[in-house]
């Protein structure tokens, strides 16, 4: 489905595990919202609702086979209850909100399903059975060396997720630099962000990529050009802004 074109915009956030894209979703969403006047709204998926606990449940666990074996999925079956999450997701949360003219940043989307779903599965398969999900109007990836993101993983929880282990991570890195590339070629709204430096200096690089998206869009037809002018004069968060914001989690 293409965007209709409700008036909020959806923004997706990319990126390996450990890339750092919640913190960013999250920062984003705050600037948004609370210094550039525009409402906003975080989200994340695989969600908390029905299927995307099951889900959650599925990447805990990743050798469930011996502990768990209900919570264990063959990688079709779960990239279906992905795919079943995002419409979910979208019907329940994010397409509401954006009607409403507010702009929605989600944690992970539509290409996470194709960088590692596809990695076990024909991705034309994987493609289509997420034809339905509404295209973001912009995507940021951040871009992290594997190595940094799993040094990341290691200091964030001791056991591993499903996808959390090198030789995974390495081929949905592979994988996400095709898409990217596939994607660019396209003209889809993708921005590539070096997520290695600290926190207020990829905020800082976020924010510069949104006011590019939002900078275009000024002349457009429908576009409240008074809101985005007051947006693009709108400084990044501070470092300290942002050491109180992730210290209160
Ligand atoms: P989670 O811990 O919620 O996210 P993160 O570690 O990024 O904060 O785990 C989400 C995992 O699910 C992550 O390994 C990527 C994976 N995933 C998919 O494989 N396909 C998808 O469509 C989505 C949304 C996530």
């Amino acid at each position: 489905m293409q965007h209709a074109g409700p008036p909020g915009k959806l923004i997706a956030f990319e990126g390996l595990d450990g890339s750092g894209q919640t913190t960013q979703a999250k920062l984003l969403t705050l600037w948004l919202d609370q210094r550039a006047g525009m409402k906003a709204h975080y989200t994340k998926e695989p969600t908390s609702g029905p299927i995307g606990t099951i889900i959650k449940r599925a990447l805990l666990q990743p050798d469930h086979t011996k502990t768990a074996p209900e919570l264990s999925y063959n990688p079709a079956t779960l990239a279906l209850l992905f795919a079943a999450d995002r419409l979910d997701h979208l019907e329940r949360e994010i397409l509401p909100l954006l009607r409403r003219g507010t702009c929605v940043i989600s944690d992970r989307y539509t290409i996470s399903s194709l960088a590692y779903q596809s990695l076990e599965l024909d991705p034309k398969w994987v493609r289509s059975i997420n034809r339905y999900a509404l295209s973001p109007d912009l995507t940021i990836f951040l871009n992290v060396p594997l190595k940094t993101c799993l040094d990341r993983i290691r200091n964030r929880h001791p056991q591993p997720e499903l996808y959390e282990n090198p030789a995974t991570l390495q081929r949905v890195e592979h994988r996400y630099r095709q898409i990217i590339r596939a994607l660019q070629r396209q003209r889809y709204r993708i921005e590539i962000v070096d997520g290695t430096p600290p926190p207020a200096e990829v905020h800082r690089a976020v924010v510069e990529a949104t006011k590019k998206f939002f900078r275009k869009r000024r002349a457009r037809p429908r576009e409240d050009e008074d809101q985005i002018a007051a947006l693009l004069k709108t400084p990044p968060l501070n470092p300290e802004e942002i050491r109180v914001h992730l210290a209160a989690g």
